[in-house]
């Protein structure tokens, strides 16, 4: 199966959204593009230069923007380098995560990074190919013509236990608690913001997570792209 054109797949953290997208685009030999892995990498050169959460927005804008971060679309090895060093790794890390909100959050970070997201996406696409793009606003902002938009959706509490799992994969110390509350604060600050807030578009197919397994909710993907006649 080969897909033409973008699929955007929204939806808050923990609901396996990584995970499907890759597993899509590796199935439909399509390109990925994690935007989120973008705005952690901004966040890692925001906190490189020093700054935090106080910092006025036109500092972390600053620093974010001018930040040289090149992001591979492969869904087979996804890599993201900053200023010329893979990052792929610290950008998962607890700083990051607990700053990448506020970063997000800063319209000019914002603008920035969707024009790179709007230079990848036309390179995937020109010439016929497919791309499978996955964030918070790709279905509502970045592509709001793309042919096909999936929302996922689970409990915080589900997306809080696969998080844990996920860290203890990568070695990183979690605690289940503190996690839950993380997914809570995010989900808080990525609604409630005033650029580009995480909702489902109107003609996103919203699929809740809570008892699909990844196969299944890929099953479900792949039916779709048939039925939209995108695969080709
Ligand atoms: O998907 P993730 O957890 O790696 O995303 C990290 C943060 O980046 C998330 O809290 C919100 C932000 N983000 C965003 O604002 N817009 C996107 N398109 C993708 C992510």
């Amino acid at each position: 199966m080969a897909l033409r054109g973008v699929v955007a797949m929204d939806g808050p953290s923990g609901t396996g959204k990584s995970t499907v997208s890759r597993r899509l685009a590796q199935a439909c030999s399509a390109a990925y593009l994690d935007t989120g892995a973008m705005y952690r990498a901004a966040t890692l050169a925001v906190l490189r230069a020093g700054l935090g959460e106080q910092a006025p927005a036109a500092e972390l804008a600053r620093a974010a923007t001018s930040a040289s971060i090149e992001s591979g679309t492969d869904p087979a090895a996804p890599t993201i380098t900053l200023d010329g060093a893979d990052v792929s790794a610290e950008i998962r890390g607890p700083e990051v995560t607990a700053l990448v909100s506020a970063v997000s959050a800063v319209s000019e970070v914002r603008t920035e990074l969707v024009a790179r997201q709007h230079a990848l996406i036309r390179a995937a696409v020109d010439g016929g190919g497919g791309i499978i793009v996955e964030g918070r606003d790709i279905g509502t902002v970045v592509v709001p013509d793309a042919p096909l938009k999936v929302y996922l959706t689970a409990s915080p509490e589900v997306r809080a236990a696969r998080r844990g799992r996920q860290d203890a994969k990568a070695g990183r110390d979690s605690d289940l608690h503190r996690t839950l509350a993380d997914v809570e604060r995010r989900d808080r600050l990525d609604s409630s913001r005033r650029v580009s807030p995480l909702y489902a578009a109107a003609d996103a197919l919203v699929l809740d997570t809570d008892l699909l397994s990844a196969d299944a909710v890929l099953d479900r993907l792949r039916e779709l792209v048939a039925d939209r006649g995108l695969d080709g």
